[in-house]
């Protein structure tokens, strides 16, 4: 067998690996990223020195007993959710996002309340002293257990065996962007240091049955920490994402080995951390002024539940030869469209308008069914007609027709549910500009 040699070039962008050095790395393209990494020595098993404890008889679906996994609760049922029941033993968890999001403080809360249920937690935090951890945790609640466990530390090898040590029934990493170790090349933060951190905690947790939650931060670009290197290494992605602005947090999986995707959890930061909202499906409505002409109600599916949720615009007479179109929370090129659609086949002026959308609640919403709504929304706020209580679903298309949506009797029950009878949806016409006579 060739030996492999004890260096290679290593991006530090995306990880690619190459023998020698190179100026533009072909993978993700960027210039200058290549750093010379001394290569962790890679134990070669020839085909013949296997390890015999190992059991290399395949076996028939038949005869494999699967049982469910144990799941341990985080106590938070928003969350329990998206992870599909609870953490299983010894899976491993990411938990992605921008910076100041909430990430440690969701965290913390979860392994102050998993302490007091499950026993020892550990936690370690490579950013903060334990100090401020503590301060943190006494911020959020009065009473600590003492099986809950604080290490600040920054080498990767002295947290692996502190791990090992102590055999706690979750740890938690915090961040693993500030791991570093002897063993891998570049500084901390580097690709080559995150994904040897990553292995080692992966591999501990494989080996000792333990549950990991891993924290990343998100970088400028919106990749976990060099184009995704770490969430193939893991079992689940999680995603905290919202406005900083805004109080609302929405917790979403991305990839989970033991349960479904696209589940979503909905809290919100407060000030004593992170609270649950138990009504997510009416969190987003703002129902305090019901007259104001601009708003509409639109519904939105997150997994699998259906949001109802505040959309407003605002439109005015423009004194720009380039008119303004401020989106937030949808699709600024969709507001154009449909703005031109509207024009276009039901004849009204917004050329000469500033027009304005914005979601109530911080959400961003991607559903082509609130097309009708941002439609809707608009027309109120040109010709002065309150909707603020109709609940309008559909897709627009080019020529100005209505189109069906998925789940149109899921959104329709949720809105009836929430007591909003008046529902405008692309059932009940064919055409945008009949949909926009019936409310005129
Ligand atoms: P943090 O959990 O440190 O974010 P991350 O780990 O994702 O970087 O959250 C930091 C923000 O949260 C900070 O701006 C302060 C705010 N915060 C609250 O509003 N309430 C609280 O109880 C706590 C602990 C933090
Ligand atoms: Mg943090």
């Amino acid at each position: 067998m060739a030996r492999k040699s004890l260096t290679s070039f290593v991006c530090q962008e995306c990880g690619y690996d190459s023998p020698k050095f190179m100026g533009k790395c072909p993978e993700c393209g960027q210039w200058n990223s290549f750093k010379e990494i001394r290569n962790v020595s890679v134990s070669s098993k020839s085909a013949l020195s296997f390890d015999q404890t190992q059991n290399i008889t395949p076996q028939p679906l038949g005869a494999i007993t699967a049982k469910e996994k144990n799941r341990m609760s985080t106590t938070f049922s928003e969350m329990d959710g998206v992870l599909g029941g609870g953490i299983v033993g010894g899976s491993v968890i990411l938990l992605a996002g921008d910076p100041g999001i909430g990430k440690s403080t969701l965290l913390l809360q979860t392994a102050l309340q998993i302490a007091n249920t499950n026993g020892k937690v550990l936690y370690i935090s490579a950013e903060e002293s334990v100090e401020q951890v503590t301060l943190r945790a006494r911020r959020i609640s009065s009473k600590h257990s003492q099986d809950f466990l604080l290490l600040s530390l920054t080498d990767t090898d002295v947290a692996a065996l502190s791990i090992s040590q102590t055999k706690p029934s979750l740890v938690i990493i915090d961040s693993i962007q500030a791991f570093a170790s002897e063993n891998a090349g570049g500084f901390s933060g580097a690709v080559s240091q995150i994904r040897y951190a990553t292995a080692v905690f992966v591999k501990l947790a494989k080996t000792l049955g333990i549950p990991f939650v891993i924290v990343g931060h998100v970088t400028k670009e919106g990749m976990v920490a060099g184009p995704m290197v770490l969430s193939h290494m893991v079992d689940v992605v999680l995603f905290l994402e919202g406005e900083k602005a805004t109080g609302t947090r929405i917790l979403r999986s991305l990839k989970n080995r033991f349960g479904p995707v696209d589940e979503v959890g909905v809290f919100e930061m407060q000030g004593i951390g992170m609270q649950e909202v138990k009504n997510p499906t009416e969190h987003f409505l703002d129902s305090k002024d019901q007259n104001t002409p601009g708003s509409v109600l639109i519904t939105t599916l997150e997994g699998t539940r259906a949001f109802l949720v505040e959309l407003q615009a605002l439109v005015i007479t423009s004194r720009l030869p380039m008119p303004r179109r401020v989106a937030s929370g949808v699709d600024a090129k969709r507001l154009e469209l449909l703005l031109a659609v509207l024009q276009k086949h039901c004849r009204l002026p917004f050329d000469t308008m500033d027009v304005f959308v914005n979601v109530a609640g911080g959400l961003k919403i991607v559903d082509p069914a609130i097309d009708l709504g941002i439609c809707l929304a608009l027309l109120s706020s040109l010709k002065n007609i309150p909707l603020s209580r109709t609940v309008a679903i559909g897709e627009v298309g080019l020529l100005g027709e209505l189109r069906m949506v998925p789940f149109l009797a899921k959104r329709t029950k949720q809105a009836k549910k929430l007591g909003f009878a008046k529902i405008i949806s692309a059932d009940q016409y064919t055409t945008l500009l009949q949909a926009i006579e019936v409310v005129q």
